[in-house]
């Protein structure tokens, strides 16, 4: 069984394998055929993905494909876009649809906390637990998904550095008190971990992510987000220093002011909007906010799908562990598949694995 970590961003999804780690823009869209029309043009690259008798485009060129699907509802986990996008990143990130997989997702801490929160992680592990056959770029393939477990995104990131590549805590890490800062498309998202439990007084959200900063640059508020992507992905929209360490101060005093009783004994500073902090060399505004020490990860993109398939590698041990303990015993099965949802404590961080 292939453990895998997968981390829906709102701007990149993220899908961490045996083989790697793969990354591709959150977009998809209704492909929409346009025939001869695009005679002698050629069509924006995108990877097509047919599933239930629909084709939808997913990646990079999708927004060229069709209509594209920009929602920002919690509820957009459980629609079959949002399916079609996951199964194509895993199905693309694999080499092959041969073994069974079993999945690690990450969903945002705010949609975990939230009232829907149970539900659209329950429902979210009911859609994906299962066979899935599907094509792929014209390849036709059978995808089964044996296990699901949702935890909170910044969890990947925790455990990334605090598990070894077994999915075991490696030792003193569950003692410390960890600062999450995770710099993304949409929001910055702050968490505290100690033991694999969150601190609740330190999680705060604030929609300062990278998206602001493309906003403010491009001086443009009504153009569509993805198009903000692509034209900076493309380097036809570009940011200046004082716009990157304008946003890198407004990030640090939400910091400032929401941690102002938490003392972290390390920081860990992931996703994207990080690593452009760290390409514009105004990382250090940012760190200036923490009396302890701070960690970049080797790279903050994917750090935190790297964790969920670390956390999935433990999960999937515990799980054939019960299966032997059930074979031994002689019961057939022992109760439960392991596959809990969100379980309430788990709200934000999953339960109190590891
Ligand atoms: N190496 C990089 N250099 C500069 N900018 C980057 C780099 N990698 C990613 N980005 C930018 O950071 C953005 C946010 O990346 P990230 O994957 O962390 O967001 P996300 O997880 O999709 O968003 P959210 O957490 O809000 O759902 C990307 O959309 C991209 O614009
Ligand atoms: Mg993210």
């Amino acid at each position: 069984m292939d453990p895998i970590g997968l981390d829906p961003g709102y701007g990149l999804i993220k899908v961490a394998t045996a083989g790697g780690d793969f990354v591709m823009p959150s977009h998809v869209a209704a492909v929409r055929r346009v025939g001869l029309a695009a005679s002698g043009l050629r069509l924006a690259r995108a990877t097509i993905v047919r599933m239930g008798g629909k084709e939808y485009a997913i990646g990079e060129g999708a927004p060229m494909r069709g209509a594209v699907y920009e929602s920002i509802e919690d509820a957009r986990f459980l629609q079959e876009p949002s399916l079609a996008l996951f199964l194509g990143a895993v199905a693309r990130a694999l080499p092959s649809a041969a073994e069974p997989v079993a999945l690690v997702v990450g969903l945002p801490v705010a949609l975990l906390q939230g009232q829907q929160g149970r539900e659209i992680a329950g429902g979210l592990r009911r859609l994906l637990t299962g066979t899935h056959s599907l094509e792929v770029d014209g390849k036709a393939l059978s995808l089964s998904v044996r296990h699901v477990w949702v935890r909170a995104q910044p969890l990947g990131v925790w455990a990334d550095w605090a598990l070894d590549d077994e999915g075991q805590a490696l030792p003193g890490v569950r003692r410390a008190l960890v600062g999450i800062v995770d710099v993304g498309w949409g929001t910055v998202d702050l968490i505290g971990i100690q033991g694999g439990q969150v601190n609740a007084d330190m999680v705060a959200g604030a929609d300062l992510g990278v998206r602001v900063l493309l906003e403010d640059a491009s001086g443009d508020d009504t153009m569509p987000l993805h198009e903000l992507a692509r034209r900076f992905a493309g380097g036809t929209l570009t940011v200046d220093e004082r716009h990157v360490s304008r946003w890198a101060t407004e990030i640090a005093a939400f910091v400032r002011r929401r941690w102002r009783r938490s003392r972290p004994q390390l920081v860990i500073l992931a996703g994207g909007g990080i690593a452009l902090l760290k390409e514009y060399g105004a990382l250090d505004v940012l760190k200036a906010a923490f009396a302890g020490e701070t960690l970049l990860p080797h790279d903050p993109v994917t750090t935190g799908a790297r964790g969920l398939r670390k956390l999935a590698r433990g999960l999937v041990a515990r799980e054939r562990m019960r299966e032997a303990l059930a074979q031994a015993v002689g019961q057939g099965e022992v109760d439960g598949d392991g596959s809990e949802a969100a379980a309430p404590e788990g709200a934000a961080a999953g339960p109190t694995y590891p």
